[in-house]
């Protein structure tokens, strides 16, 4: 019974829609097309599966209020939402290899309930999340919820846990009552296989609502998901996971970009709407250097993390793990791309650029929508009491045999503790990179504020839990080792490359 949870909330873009009619219009053919598609279309049809990423029909030619005729599938397509009830969000998530669609064809991925990427689990502050995650793969697995601030304990976010294939796990989880809204994510944690069963699609959106998303600038926005992923269109399980050497070393990347499993979507925008963007570098390895057409992008947060005021940025970087929320104002007709734009990350295999999506604003110009002014009180780094401090490497030792992938000259070892901390103390921390390739550094459940960068250019403000540290460069860190106690992970999030021994284990007493 996959579905059998009744959702009482869809995401606020959803329920925003049908209140406002999409934006004011009219014109009933667009508000058709704006919900066909997006999962979970309205609140009520939650729990009884919505349509599949990819589902609706592709192909068609729509005509927008203004009579701009625009070819192809306008229905922006984004996961089924599972929403909390009464502050439990209880639920099955299936875990499946199988045929999804791909164009007019079919392509192999590890589904969710299905699809791929998964439901998005819609959560509160204080909720409690029940998920029994059955393993219908021929291989074991694991569910980690990147971000969340919670337990790594026992039946809780806890990525030593191996569910052996036909099995099903319960996990439960506690959000604390102070939760950080923003968008997190789940995907599989089984050292080994992290990189293969990523990279094949097995990941979903956690969606934290708070006070924020009641601004009235952002209350009336367009909100939706931008789940980035990048994989390899075959039609067997092999096509997709078996990896080269070259892929094990540097990382895998697939030639095949996808925004929300969907491969060439269009979005649909209004001239003088809000357009609220929530972003996520799904990706096992690809760095994506974002830009908008025509566009600035003002962004709301990073990671888990609010900020003070809307940033204004031309081009947005995210490595794989990372988050961020945008606003975008569209103002005049037109199409405009979404690029990913060439970027280095130290690998042979430089990027190169395409469109991830269009966007098609039809109607006639008007002023650009406003934004909100001041959102969150970000704390600063000079208020944190810093106890201690710590050195950390990451190290890809090359000679003599095959590349070892180390933190701190060691390889991972889940029985060892290599860091022991004290529950209540705040630690800054200095990661250092050993070598000529990136490595994304990510800790579980203890968000951190960055206080320098190698080379310099502008630190990230508010709260992370991923941040690249260049080839050959350092990051400065200040973590606060608060209320969760427990032992978890902190690794490269290049999958690969933890799978492969780049990954360290902390306790926290
Ligand atoms: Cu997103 Cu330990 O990972
Ligand atoms: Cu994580
Ligand atoms: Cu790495």
């Amino acid at each position: 019974m996959p579905n059998d949870i009744p959702g009482g909330r869809a995401l606020r873009s959803i329920s925003r829609r049908q209140l406002l009619g999409y934006a004011g219009t009219t014109t009933t053919g667009l508000v058709g097309l704006a919900l066909t598609g997006c999962g979970g279309d309205d609140s009520a049809s939650n729990s009884t599966g919505s349509p599949a990423p990819g589902s609706t029909p592709a192909g068609s030619s729509t005509t927008l209020p203004g009579g701009t005729s625009i070819a192809g599938d306008l229905a922006w397509k984004q996961p089924a939402v599972i929403a909390s009830v009464n502050g439990v969000l209880e639920t099955r998530l299936t875990i499946e290899g199988k045929l999804v669609p791909s164009g007019n064809k079919e392509r192999w991925a590890i589904t969710v309930n299905g699809t791929s990427p998964g439901p998005t689990l819609l959560l509160r502050p204080g909720d409690t999340l029940r998920i029994a995650c059955e393993n219908k793969l021929p291989h074991s697995t694991n569910l980690h919820t990147h971000g969340l601030r919670v337990s790594p304990e026992g039946n809780a976010d806890n990525p030593f846990i191996e569910i052996k294939a036909g099995e099903t796990f319960d996990y439960e989880m506690k959000l604390p009552a102070d939760h950080p809204s923003g968008m997190f994510w789940y995907h599989p944690h089984l050292h080994h296989h992290v990189a293969e069963q990523l990279f094949a699609g097995m990941f979903g959106a956690i969606v934290v609502e708070d006070a924020l998303d009641e601004l009235p600038e952002i209350a009336t926005s367009t909100e939706r998901l931008l789940l980035l992923h990048d994989t390899r269109d075959a039609a067997t399980e092999s096509g997709v996971t078996s990896a080269t050497m070259m892929d094990l070393n540097e990382g895998r990347e697939g030639p095949l970009l996808l925004v929300n499993g969907v491969a060439g979507q269009k979005l649909a925008a209004a001239p003088g709407t809000l357009e609220r963007w929530r972003l996520l570098n799904a990706s096992t390895s690809r760095f994506y250097r974002l830009k908008l057409d025509g566009h600035q992008l003002h962004v709301i947060a990073r990671d888990g993390g609010r900020l003070a005021a809307p940033e204004a940025v031309d081009e947005l970087t995210l490595v794989p793990g990372e988050r961020a929320e945008v606003l975008v104002q569209p103002s005049k007709e037109g199409a405009f791309a979404l690029r990913m734009l060439p970027i280095s990350r130290g690998a042979m295999s430089a990027a190169s650029e395409a469109t991830l999506l269009t966007m098609s604003v039809s109607g006639s110009a008007a002023p650009a929508a406003t934004l909100p002014a001041k959102l969150a009180t970000l704390p600063s780094a000079s208020s944190l009491k810093v106890t201690g401090s710590r050195e950390v490497s990451l190290e890809m030792q090359m000679g003599g045999g095959p590349p070892r992938f180390l933190v701190s000259g060691k390889a991972f070892d889940a029985n060892r503790i290599d860091t022991r901390v004290k529950l209540g103390t705040i630690e800054d921390w200095t990661v250092r990179n050993i070598g000529t390739m990136d490595h994304p550094f990510h800790l579980h459940i203890w968000p951190f504020l960055v206080l320098e960068r190698s080379g310099g250019g502008p630190l990230p403000a508010g709260w992370k839990d991923v941040v690249n540290v260049p080839a050959g460069g350092f990051v400065k860190l200040r973590i606060p080792f608060e209320q969760i106690g427990g032992k978890s992970v902190y690794h490269c999030h290049i999958l690969d490359h933890e799978d492969q021994g780049m990954m360290a284990t902390i306790e926290a007493t």
